[in-house]
């Protein structure tokens, strides 16, 4: 059974200051070793991130990643075990559009295509769906309560 966890966080600093690229290094590299899969998704100050694999090793991990002053507000949305992992591909997949230095129409093609993404993603689990959810509101920039 694989264990996944769905938070959602606040940057606490400018993008350019979060030096995203030391996060996913520390993610993909961390992430390998204890078989964590996942996805994060940074978008107008906000972070979604989902996380699978053995249950302990993820609430480790968790545990890490909410002590990190880089965010702040750090709500756990969703918790639950599962037959199978939704993101087996991708070790910490990540979706930024400020990274690739595109310009404002690449951001709204690339804002739709999250969006798109957000609709037709299998939804077998609930914090798979929480996820997807979570991601479409700070693409939206809704408000998150
Ligand atoms: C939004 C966010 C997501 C993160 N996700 C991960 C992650 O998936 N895996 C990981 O190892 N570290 C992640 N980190 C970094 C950890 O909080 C922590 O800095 C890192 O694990 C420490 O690595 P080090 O001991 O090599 O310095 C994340 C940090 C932030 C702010």
């Amino acid at each position: 059974m694989i264990y996944k966890l769905t938070y959602e966080s606040n940057a606490c600093v400018s993008f350019d200051e979060l030096g995203i690229d030391r996060i996913l290094e520390q993610a993909r590299d961390h992430n390998k070793v204890q078989n964590i899969t996942g996805c994060l998704v940074y978008h107008n100050g906000a972070f979604v991130q989902i996380l699978e694999g053995d249950r302990e090793e993820v609430n480790k991990l968790f545990q890490i990643i909410s002590k990190d002053v880089r965010h702040s507000n750090v709500r756990l949305v969703s918790e639950e075990m599962d037959e199978e992992r939704s993101f087996s591909d991708w070790n910490m997949a990540y979706f930024d559009p400020h990274l690739h230095g595109l310009n404002k129409a690449d951001i709204a093609n690339f804002e739709k295509n999250l969006l798109l993404l957000a609709d037709f993603s299998e939804r077998l689990s609930t914090t798979v769906n929480l996820f997807w959810i979570n991601v479409r509101k700070i693409i939206l920039n809704l408000k998150i309560s």
